[in-house]
């Protein structure tokens, strides 16, 4: 481990790198990322290098999945810090193609995963799920993975990336790892380092607020109405924060639910100053004894 990992560009040479690997009879663990990479992404590349005989990190700010006033031009771009972030987890290959290369010129080719691309992210982002199932899948084929790694954090790009996985027979498996967080709770993103300190304090609310609703889950509340309305409440009782949309969510469909059962998601997004962030969690509940429930 340690081992500076081949930094490669073009898409030849991705296939040669695996082609390798495969003579070698190696599993292959793809992390695709847009890059500024933390402990978030560095979980997502340990699970990889535990799991997979050869991991394979990309690194690209997909254009296809920001919005016309979103902020692809200034999105972070630190590939030396990436870099060594990849060779201290044990990345074998690190992906870092140009735009032209992903979309060549005359490029027309979309992939939309129907009803769930539209709901809460996407409907607050039109377009951003089809960049991203776009882009994953142009990744698969180009790596062609047994397994690619994603994180919790961002449950429903997890939920639609398994939905196209499943519909398209693509044969990779998808693993999902845990949102790694701050210790006093918020998310690492890569979008926290346009916080200002003040931001940065206000930020807190989010975490805050999906831990306090899930307490409540936990001493047996069952009402979607009560636990959305605290989420809310919490959000604007907050200087500076501006809430975009909380929901309680039944996992699969990402339907809003009216009483909690099964498997929930409590999402919420908000604004802090100008910067967007998005958070959740998940609760499980026991299918017949309904106090019961793990998180
Ligand atoms: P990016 O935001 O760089 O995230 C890359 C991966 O890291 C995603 O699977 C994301 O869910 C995961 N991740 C981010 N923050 C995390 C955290 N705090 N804990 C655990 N995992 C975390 O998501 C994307 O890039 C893009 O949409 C991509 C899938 C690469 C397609 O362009």
């Amino acid at each position: 481990m340690n081992v500076t990992p081949l930094v490669v560009a073009t898409i030849d040479e991705v296939r040669r790198a695996v082609a390798a690997a495969r003579s070698r009879s190696l599993s292959l663990g793809f992390v695709p990322t847009m890059g500024a990479l933390h402990e978030g992404h560095a979980s997502l590349l340990r699970a990889a290098r535990q799991e997979c005989g050869f991991v394979i990190a990309s690194i690209f700010v997909n254009p296809t999945q920001f919005g016309p006033n979103e902020d692809f031009k200034r999105y972070p771009r630190t590939l030396d810090a990436d870099l060594d972030l990849c060779r201290r987890e044990g990345a074998d290959v690190v992906f870092t193609p140009e735009p032209s290369t992903v979309y060549p010129h005359g490029f027309r080719t979309y992939v939309e995963v129907a009803g769930l691309q539209d709901l809460w992210e996407g409907a607050a982002r039109p377009g951003h799920f089809r960049g991203v199932t776009t882009v994953v899948l142009k990744l698969y084929n180009i790596v062609q993975p047994d397994t690619a790694y994603f994180g919790q954090k961002d449950a429903q790009q997890v939920r639609i990336i398994e939905q196209m996985v499943r519909d398209l027979n693509l044969p990779v498996r998808v693993r999902v790892c845990p949102t790694v967080r701050e210790p006093d709770g918020l998310a690492l993103s890569s979008r926290n380092r346009y916080l200002s300190a003040e931001e940065r304090e206000q930020a807190r609310v989010l975490s805050q607020a999906l831990f306090e609703a899930k307490a409540m889950i936990a001493e047996g509340a069952r009402d979607a109405g009560t636990i959305r309305e605290h989420l809310a409440t919490r959000i604007r009782e907050t200087p500076g924060a501006v809430l975009d949309y909380v929901a309680v969510l039944d996992a699969n469909s990402f339907q809003e639910v009216p009483h909690l059962k099964g498997r929930v998601l409590l999402v919420l997004a908000a604004r802090i100053g100008t910067t967007r962030l998005i958070d959740n969690v998940a609760v499980d509940m026991a299918p017949c004894r309904t106090g019961d429930v793990s998180v």
